[in-house]
């Protein structure tokens, strides 16, 4: 049994369709994320999720639970981390905790072995008389995972809980989501990063409420299989223009160092070919042209511009 099933959510605000038709179903042990550009409905969609706000249409269970029917219950299987969460600034990390405890509705023998074995989980335990206040920002979002965790949920909603957060801190983050898969909970994750995203079991593209594609990061990046080749050399203009003029070429993006081009399905050696002779006709100097594996993110650029897979 899958511990999230959502069918079929839409939610409007006046004339924005914010989520549009939207089904997700996520097995304990799974972390699926939603990627999207701002205003896609990823957090719509979380907090029709948690049950904060009521779909237009569809449906949610968790961990078997209808959200509308049971809301109790399923609430109680769910931790959720808002994207912008609050914590009391003027209590101290367990207070905080004891509060959040509280509204969970833990009882009075259970929050505090509870609160001290999840801040020793998520690498606060030294810091449990400070001030949230006086956290760091990625204490904070420590703080607030383990408010999520509290009560020991199985699902878990994890809503941009990396944004603005240290790439060190961000590797500490991960490594305590991939003990809760290990213990069988399911998470959603929304994050604007590509890199987090191919970490995750599966992965959901949304746009205008929508979501475009689904899979593995491995089936998604096969989508676009032996259609980018990456170019690299000076002058960079000349190169850009160079790889724009050419028929087969979709798309010039630059990627660090190199510029990456989406070209038509089976043109590869044609392309490179005429790259070369472009550039030396024009002076320039072509170091490398080969083909890469494509990333996520040239496959949902490339899918946010309508383009068929081939
Ligand atoms: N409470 C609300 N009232 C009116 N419109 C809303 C409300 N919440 C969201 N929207 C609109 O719904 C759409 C989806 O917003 P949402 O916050 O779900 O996007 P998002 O994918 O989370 O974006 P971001 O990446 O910026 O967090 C946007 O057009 C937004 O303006
Ligand atoms: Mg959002």
């Amino acid at each position: 049994m899958a511990l999230i099933e959502a069918e079929n959510l839409t939610k409007s605000f006046g004339n924005v369709l914010a989520v549009d038709g939207l089904s997700l179903h996520v097995e304990g042990g799974e972390i699926y994320a939603l990627v999207g550009p701002d205003g896609a409905g990823k957090t719509t969609t979380m907090r029709l999720l948690c049950g904060a706000m009521e779909p237009d249409q569809g449906r949610v269970r968790l961990a078997g639970y209808d959200l509308a029917r049971e809301p109790d219950r399923a609430r109680n299987e769910l931790g959720y981390l808002p994207q912008r969460f609050s914590l009391y600034g003027e209590l101290t990390v367990l207070e905080n905790l004891r509060f959040f405890a509280e509204v969970r509705g833990l009882p009075r023998d259970q929050w505090l072995p509870r609160s001290k074995e999840i801040l020793e989980f998520v690498g606060l335990a030294e810091f449990v008389d400070r001030r949230a206040e006086a956290l760091s920002g990625g204490m904070k979002q420590k703080l607030g995972l383990a408010a999520a965790l509290v009560h020991h949920p199985r699902v878990l909603l994890l809503d941009e809980p990396t944004g603005g957060v240290d790439p060190v801190t961000r590797q500490g983050f991960w490594q305590l989501v991939i003990r809760l898969l290990r213990q069988g909970v399911a998470v959603v994750i929304s994050t604007p990063y590509m890199d987090e995203a191919s970490r995750c079991t599966r992965v959901g593209f949304m746009n205008a409420g929508r979501l475009l594609m689904e899979g593995t990061p491995t089936e998604i990046a096969s989508r676009l299989a032996g259609r980018v080749l990456a170019v690299t050399g000076s002058p960079w203009r000349v190169l850009e223009q160079i790889a724009r003029q050419d028929p087969e070429v979709e798309d010039v993006r630059a990627f660090g160092d190199r510029l990456h081009l989406r070209l038509r399905p089976g043109s590869g050696r044609r392309v490179a070919r005429r790259l070369r002779r472009a550039a030396r006709r024009a002076g320039a100097d072509l170091e490398g042209v080969r083909a890469v594996d494509p990333g996520l993110a040239d496959v949902f650029l490339a899918a946010l511009e309508g383009v068929p897979d081939g």
